[in-house]
């Protein structure tokens, strides 16, 4: 034990710190004795008293134990802390071509900046605490107008609830949906990986159902028994399909008939570069869809900010669901998301993006055209992301690990199958990188497939 009686630390605090690291560190090892306070005391040339009161704060936290008669000893219980192993973190690729990200580089960092500063100054002492369940009643209000104006959803304010972005969204769905003794739960297949785990480990049973060109089929979903049906009916993920209107109206029916639930991942619509963005499935069936939506494409993953529309009378069993998960999520990130929108924040940094995506996504099409001719383009119309889908003879896991081996950071449609089969297919996301580096990424994909088929 060393003091140091320069340092600004009284004497008693360091004592009580060098024997708790020593204890933890495992120099002392359980069940070791320790010197009597007397004793240890005449070393350190300290008071007594002020041994006893560092043996007596270790105690009281568990690292030293006391019995009448003997010296104090380090607690049995103690374990010395394992190194934890954990994976170095991965290089920064050269090229980040993953599907799922938005220009990160273009977050309204100077807007955002006064929606929170605003929304701190004139938030109420009463937002520091947990407040409605169902999230920033100013932030409902300005969603269920901007979820009608701009994706034809029926919301009221007041049945909308406020999630910690899709993925947790979606994990309170499963609850109450298993919470009503559903069991089963249909997804599209290819539909994405990670979501399906979520859904998976809120404990319900998945059953993949086959997309094609239309998107998820209903009389496939129908043969299943499935109980609610989880799916991306603007822009499938990651196909890049729209749902058709014959299938929209099947599934409809379907709910009706049977009374599943369809529950619509609208994660990028306001993406949708040829014409307006399809409207949600929502709006032609309220009763039965739930809706859930993400600000993680239009701003940022980090701002971790989602929102629920569900049928009317899951509004309570939702709110239920909040209580008894999470409690609540931030608010105050939510009352500044709330004067972002009405401010017309939302709306203007939508514009700037959707030119700005177009031309990137342009100017990838023209370098993979040029590059890599034998790939067949598909899903530019919406999105972060294309489809390169390759002829017979391309393996997808030579292709990822050829593309990754040159810095390229790329996902294939495969990790996103269940049981159906397909071409190799590469998802290349347009949505970080400007047209230059797209360009050069085109370029050194071309070489990734030249050795994956060599
Ligand atoms: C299909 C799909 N749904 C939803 C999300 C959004 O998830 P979150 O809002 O949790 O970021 C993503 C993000 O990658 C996605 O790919």
């Amino acid at each position: 034990v060393r003091l140091d009686r320069q340092a600004a630390e009284p004497l008693a605090a360091q004592l009580e710190r060098e024997l708790r690291s020593a204890v933890r560190s495992g120099r002392l090892r359980p069940g070791t004795p320790l010197p009597s306070t007397r004793s240890l005391a005449r070393q350190l040339d300290v008071s007594r008293g002020l041994v006893v009161g560092a043996y007596s704060q270790l105690r009281a936290e568990g690292y030293l134990v006391f019995s009448q008669g003997a010296p104090p000893r380090v607690a049995a219980t103690i374990a010395a802390p394992v190194e934890p192993a954990w994976d170095a973190p991965r290089p920064q690729p050269r090229f980040n071509l993953r599907p799922e990200l938005p220009d990160f580089g273009s977050f309204p960092r100077d807007e955002w900046l006064r929606s929170y500063r605003a929304a701190l100054k004139r938030a109420p002492d009463r937002v520091f605490g947990y407040g409605d369940a169902r999230g920033s009643g100013a932030l409902r209000s300005e969603l269920a107008a901007y979820l009608g104006r701009a994706r034809g959803v029926a919301a009221f304010a007041d049945h909308i609830v406020v999630s910690g972005g899709f993925a947790q969204a979606i994990g309170l769905v499963c609850g109450v949906l298993r919470g009503e003794g559903r069991r089963t739960l249909a997804v599209e297949d290819p539909g994405h990986s990670a979501v399906r785990r979520v859904c998976e480990r809120a404990g319900l049973t998945i059953v993949p159902v086959p997309v094609d060109d239309e998107g998820l089929d209903p009389e496939l979903l129908a043969a299943t028994g499935a109980e609610a049906v989880l799916l991306t009916p603007a822009h499938q993920f990651p196909t890049g399909v729209v749902l058709s209107a014959p299938r929209r109206s099947a599934l409809v029916a379907w709910a009706a008939e049977t009374g599943g639930l369809l529950i619509e991942d609208d994660y990028d619509a306001e993406y949708r570069y040829d014409r307006a963005p399809v409207g949600a499935l929502q709006g032609l069936a309220p009763e039965h869809v739930f809706y859930l939506g993400s600000a993680s494409k239009t701003l940022a993953p980090t701002l971790r900010l989602g929102w629920i529309v569900p049928p009317p009378r899951y509004v309570r069993p939702l709110v239920d669901e909040v209580l008894e998960t999470i409690f609540a999520a931030p608010h105050l990130e939510q009352q500044a998301f709330g004067d972002f929108v009405a401010r017309g924040e939302l709306d203007r940094h939508l514009r700037r993006m959707r030119l700005l995506y177009r031309r990137r996504r342009d100017a990838l099409v023209r370098a993979l055209g040029r590059e890599l001719p034998l790939a067949e383009i598909r899903g530019i119309a919406a999105g972060l992301y294309l489809v390169a889908a390759f002829p017979d003879g391309y393996d997808e896991p030579r292709l990822l690990a050829a593309a990754e081996a040159r810095g390229i950071a790329v996902a294939g449609v495969g990790e996103h199958r269940l049981d159906t089969r397909g071409p190799a297919a590469l998802l290349l996301g347009y949505g970080r990188l400007h047209e230059t580096a797209l360009r050069a990424a085109a370029g050194e994909l071309r070489e990734a497939v030249a050795a994956a088929s060599a």
